[in-house]
């Protein structure tokens, strides 16, 4: 019933839904996109849409808005807040600076649009190797994701990358341990283990595939059992992209209930009343956007 309600005002008022991979089942069966967070970037950009609902977190609804400055771009539940993002504030950004003049600043896409205006690009879990790579500085401040940070440090050892602040994580990624990956290597010896970077280095170092969402879901044709070290919706998308496939939730404990804030009656409210509505101020507004544009011209 609601989901019809819901088509009907999405062909009404030209609307359409963007989606997390995390987000409930029913919210992402009801999207005309899931996906991961550089893929709804790039999906608010190409959208004639003039109104998306962006099922998500705070950053990724503000994401939208910025590449979308004339589009009605609304969040169902505006407390659906990631608590790492609001680790990061923009003098710790800029302390970072005074004290390394040289470096270049790479902000993770989960940070505020404050933090954003201070950033001289930014990119995802999908792209964050190429992107360092990419800048034109040996020294890079990194934030706000510590174990994104190591991960892209592995990966890119020529430069130094300072995170900022020291210890930023989240809080659902770092339930993972070096312990539950050797209970599953011993439980389905046949199962391959994938894992999203902001897990920390003792998981994403003994997985056999280190991946954003997006590239988990590019990747799973690849073997027929996989076991999934992010969160537990994750499972859900992945069944519905490949049923013949056997995918296992790391933990079950591993859910980000900031996700799983926004219900289908949301959806439908938000869309039926038009709220609520995603506003960033303008100045920050146009510093953002030039980072954010600078990562999709990259990747
Ligand atoms: P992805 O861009 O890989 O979907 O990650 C977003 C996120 O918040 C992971 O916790
Ligand atoms: Fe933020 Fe972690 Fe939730 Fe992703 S899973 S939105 S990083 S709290």
């Amino acid at each position: 019933m609601v989901r019809e309600k819901i088509e009907r005002l999405k062909k009404e008022k030209n609307a359409i839904i963007l989606a997390h991979n995390y987000q409930l089942p029913e919210v992402q069966d009801v999207a005309d996109f899931v996906g991961d967070s550089l893929e709804l970037s790039r999906k608010a950009v190409e959208s004639d849409a003039e109104i998306i609902v962006f099922c998500g977190v705070d950053f990724m609804a503000e994401t939208a808005k910025i590449l979308n400055p004339d589009k009605k771009v609304l969040h169902p539940v505006p407390d659906a807040r990631c608590p790492m993002a609001h680790m990061l504030l923009p003098e710790m950004i800029e302390e970072e600076k005074r004290k390394h003049p040289e470096a270049k600043v790479v902000l993770y896409i989960n940070t505020t649009a404050e933090c954003k205006a201070h950033a001289d690009v930014i990119c995802t879990s999908a792209n964050a190797v190429k992107v360092v790579e990419s800048v034109e500085s040996d020294v890079v401040i990194f934030g706000p994701d510590a174990n994104l940070a190591e991960y892209v440090q592995s990966r890119v050892p020529e430069k130094k990358i300072i995170p900022v602040p020291r210890f930023g994580k989240c809080v659902v990624h770092v339930l993972f341990t070096r312990e539950d990956v050797e209970k599953w290597r011993r439980k389905l010896p046949h199962a391959k283990i994938v894992a999203h970077p902001e897990c920390r280095k003792e998981v994403w170092s003994l997985a056999d595939l280190v991946a954003s969402t997006g590239g988990m879901v590019r990747n799973a044709c690849k073997h027929d059992s996989w076991i999934v070290f992010t969160e537990k919706e994750m499972c859900y998308r992945l069944k519905k992209v490949y049923p013949e496939k056997e995918f296992y939730p790391a933990r079950d404990d591993a859910v980000c209930l900031n996700m799983k804030k926004i219900t289908l009656k949301d959806v439908y409210r938000s869309l039926a009343e038009e709220k609520h509505e995603v506003n960033v101020p303008e100045e920050v507004a146009v510093k953002a956007k030039k980072a954010i544009e600078r990562m999709l011209e990259i990747v």
